[in-house]
């Protein structure tokens, strides 16, 4: 699992992780994003919520994470990304995990400050074809304006405006900052120092996970 403020490099890390590990990366953010942006079902119940920078209810994305993780691919593990977010889904998490795929080996906790997740969130582009992360300054494309892995068209998050940033990070505080003290007090927790450069954070991460079957 992979937890942390809007704007400190989960999605990012859990692509690299995917990749290293060989496993899926479970973004309920990026779930939600493409049902609206296919105008499904999901998608209008979803919208307003992820839009005003809120949280969707608990019973429609217990039920989602737990439908993705019955599939096969999710059968060696996964990287849960923006899932437990409050208190109630991180006890549904457990009762879920444990009926389909054993314990939660390992809580990443993304550590930013304020201020940079801010300049992030305001500044990250994201591509409307394959989903690939960019940052107006940190990460620019090749192209402005277009992937440099699909050329597919870079947009700007609906909820990345400042008003909406600021409504979503005092959401993490509230809701989210007692998931991670729960997994805490249970040992899982892991703190990353995500305020250097994607790389090196990276590199933090491989650390911990190099050394994961000392702990397990
Ligand atoms: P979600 O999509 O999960 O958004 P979030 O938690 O707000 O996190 P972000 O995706 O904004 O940030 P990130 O940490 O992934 O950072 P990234 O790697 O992109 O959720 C969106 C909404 O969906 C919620 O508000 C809610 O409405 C709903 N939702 C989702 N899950 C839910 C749940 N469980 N329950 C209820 N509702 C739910 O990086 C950010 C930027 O920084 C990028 O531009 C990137 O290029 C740049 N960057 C990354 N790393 C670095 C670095 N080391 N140095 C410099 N720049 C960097
Ligand atoms: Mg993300």
């Amino acid at each position: 699992m992979i937890v942390g403020p809007p704007g400190s490099g989960k999605g990012t890390q859990a692509d690299l992780i995917s990749r290293e590990l060989g496993i899926p990366h479970i973004s309920t953010g990026n779930i939600f994003r493409e049902a609206i942006h296919k105008d499904s079902e999901l998608g209008a119940t979803a919208r307003d919520f992820v839009e005003k920078g809120e949280l969707v209810p608990d019973h429609i994305v217990t039920a989602l994470v737990l439908e993705r993780i019955k599939e096969d691919d999710c059968r060696k593990g996964f990287i849960l990304d923006g899932y437990p977010r409050n208190l109630d889904q991180a006890l549904d998490s457990d009762r879920n995990l444990e009926i389909s795929d054993g314990p939660l080996d390992l809580v990443l906790n993304m550590v930013v400050e304020r201020g940079e997740l801010v300049r992030r969130l305001t500044g990250r582009r994201v591509c409307r074809k394959c989903g690939a992360v960019y940052h107006i300054v940190f990460k620019p494309a090749l192209v402005a304006g277009r992937c440099d892995l699909c050329g597919g068209k870079l947009y700007q998050r609906s909820d990345d405006h400042r008003e909406t940033v600021s409504k979503r990070l005092d959401v993490f505080e509230e809701q989210t900052g007692p998931v991670i003290e729960y997994y805490r007090r249970r040992g899982l927790v892991r703190d990353i120092d995500g305020s250097c450069s994607r790389d090196e954070v990276f590199q933090r991460i491989r650390k911990v996970l190099n050394n994961l079957d000392d702990y397990l």
